[in-house]
């Protein structure tokens, strides 16, 4: 993650950059799930491994701890405290990595498969094609200032 390798080298302001593109891309995702696959997986009347809400609840928790972290950001420590506030937020950003990796791994066993399971081929067939678009677009409006923090760390 581009965003740690500027925090380890104490890079600040560029740590805030890429966190701020991080979330606008995590927003633009989980915005895309919760109008499109969240939706389509409550019109699914067999059983489900959770229900659409779980998906929706853990929404918001990344978010939150999103918002967290771009707090703690926005409050840079004073440098004498520096490497001990790199060592909490790297370790906080765990935190929020662990409910991450956790939440993922929910959607690829449930919601990606039971989507994959239940709806028709047409309708499957142009809700990827939507998301595919859609994660295009967010990278390609995002993919220069990603090149430009790389180029000025160190
Ligand atoms: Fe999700
Ligand atoms: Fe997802």
């Amino acid at each position: 993650m581009l965003h740690q390798e500027a925090v380890i080298v104490q890079e600040l302001s560029l740590a805030e950059r890429a966190l701020r593109i991080f979330s606008k891309f995590l927003k633009s995702h989980l915005e895309l799930e919760d109008q499109l696959l969240l939706p389509a997986h409550e019109t699914i009347t067999a059983e489900k491994s959770w229900r659409t809400l779980i998906y929706q609840e853990e929404h918001k928790k990344l978010l939150s701890l999103l918002s967290n972290m771009r707090e703690m950001m926005s409050k840079p420590p004073e440098p004498h405290d520096m490497r001990r506030w790199v060592i909490e937020f790297i370790d906080y950003e765990r935190t929020f990595k662990n409910v991450m990796e956790h939440h993922e791994e929910r959607e690829e066993k449930g919601l990606l498969m039971e989507l994959d399971n239940h709806l028709d081929t047409d309708d499957l067939h142009s809700l990827i094609t939507q998301c595919h678009l859609a994660w295009q677009e967010s990278y390609d409006s995002m993919r220069e200032d990603i090149e430009d923090i790389r180029s000025q760390l160190p």
